[in-house]
């Protein structure tokens, strides 16, 4: 449910030309207005539609609109649907309204005043759209956590795997080459070899370490700022991927902003990339990093082939938890995410609003290209 979606609203009354005269006052709030000459038709409409607000006169000859709000109430499903009576209140009616005690009741006495009719139907249509809106961003939020955990538990085979398989070999190697070495016997030549051997795998393995914990938090985003920190990343990710990625920021030497800002940034950026290497097929990506009205802009673009409209209006079950993990950071700072189909390939672009870290201090670019270790293709 969007923000400005219809709802329905039912109003019952016996007689149609006070249907219509209810048309013509509810018409400009431009929801779904719907009429029922009877208890019987109303409650029809009830169980096949999803009603926010009735509007119902309270004389009717086959049942009385009290009468009906009673048996819409015993209903579970209608028990907080909001109930408007038109009717001339006697106290009498004032008593029985107040023992509806689930669910918003209200009361329009005749003759109807226009905009007091219109202004109670559209608080509670309002108020039905914003129920509606909370339970869809609910069930997103559930999937969502169901989908990281599941991600993290990926993340976690992913690391054991590459403990295992990488860092697990390279250190077994090692310990078999000194195994191996008898200092009692063996010659100067043989133990200098040994060692340079062993030393080498040993480098190799303290590299992995570095990269991995690296790619796993990059704690120098805070230390280095943004500018350095993805330099560093993309040029990682091109020479894993062999996808030609190219960063640009504008301004060149691009200010240090909040860290919650910079991280964010950073980790959408590694997720758009991810995404490409993964989805894509693209053989070149452009990411572009601007700041400028107190915003930062940014978008990752790439040449491959693109995604479906479900993906770009982020409709649940066809955006992963990459995506999901996108707009939820986005929406924490008050920022917005859009996915275009840019035909070839994909742009994802995010603005967010930023103050400015420290006035005047730039991120100077930092050579990091030691931090990283070129080793085959990123994982899918
Ligand atoms: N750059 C891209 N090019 C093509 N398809 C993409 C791209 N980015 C995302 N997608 C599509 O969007 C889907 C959802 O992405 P995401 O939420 O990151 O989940 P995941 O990567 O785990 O599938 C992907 O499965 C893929 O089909
Ligand atoms: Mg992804």
């Amino acid at each position: 449910m969007s923000a400005h979606e219809k709802v329905n609203i039912l109003m019952v009354d016996d007689q149609p030309a006070k249907l219509l005269s209810y048309e013509a006052i509810l018409g400009e709030l431009g929801e779904n207005l719907i009429k029922a000459n009877s208890g019987k038709e109303a409650l029809e409409q009830l169980l096949t539609t999803d009603v926010a607000v009735v509007l119902m006169d309270v004389s009717m000859p086959d049942i009385d609109g009290f009468e009906l709000a009673d048996m819409i109430r015993q209903h579970p499903r209608f028990q907080k649907v909001a109930i408007i009576f038109i009717s001339a209140i006697h106290l009498t009616d004032l008593d029985r309204l107040k023992g509806y005690e689930r669910g918003a009741v209200d009361y329009i006495s005749v003759p109807v005043n226009p905009e007091l009719l219109r202004a109670k139907v559209s608080i509670f249509a309002e108020l039905h759209r914003n129920a509606l809106q909370l339970e869809t961003l609910n069930a997103e939020l559930r999937s969502l956590s169901a989908s990281i955990i599941a991600a993290q538990d990926e993340e976690r085979r992913r690391i054991a795997r590459e403990l295992h398989d990488s860092l697990g070999q390279d250190l077994a190697a090692a310990k078999m080459i000194l195994e191996g070495l008898d200092l009692r016997t063996a010659s100067a030549p043989l133990i200098s070899r040994a060692t340079v051997e062993a030393c080498s795998i040993i480098d190799h393995a303290m590299q992995q370490v570095r990269s991995m914990s690296h790619l796993l938090h990059p704690p120098m985003l805070d230390e280095v700022g943004l500018h350095s920190a993805l330099r560093w990343y993309v040029d990682g990710f091109a020479k894993r991927s062999g996808i030609e990625t190219l960063l640009e920021f504008q301004p060149a030497v691009f200010p240090r902003v909040a860290s919650e800002v910079e991280r964010t940034i950073f980790r959408i950026i590694q997720e758009a990339l991810t995404n490409v290497w993964r989805h894509s097929k693209a053989q070149r990506a452009w990411i572009s990093v601007a700041k400028r009205d107190g915003q930062v802009i940014s978008s990752v673009r790439d040449d491959g082939t693109g995604i479906s409209a479900d993906i770009a209006e982020f409709r649940p079950g066809s955006i992963g938890v990459g995506i999901s993990g996108m707009r939820q950071r986005v929406k924490e700072l008050a920022g917005d995410l859009g996915l275009t189909n840019a035909e070839p390939g994909t742009i994802v672009r995010f603005t967010l609003p930023v103050r400015t870290a420290v006035p005047e201090a730039a991120s100077v670019p930092i050579d990091l290209s030691g931090a990283f270790v070129e080793r085959g293709k990123p994982d899918r």
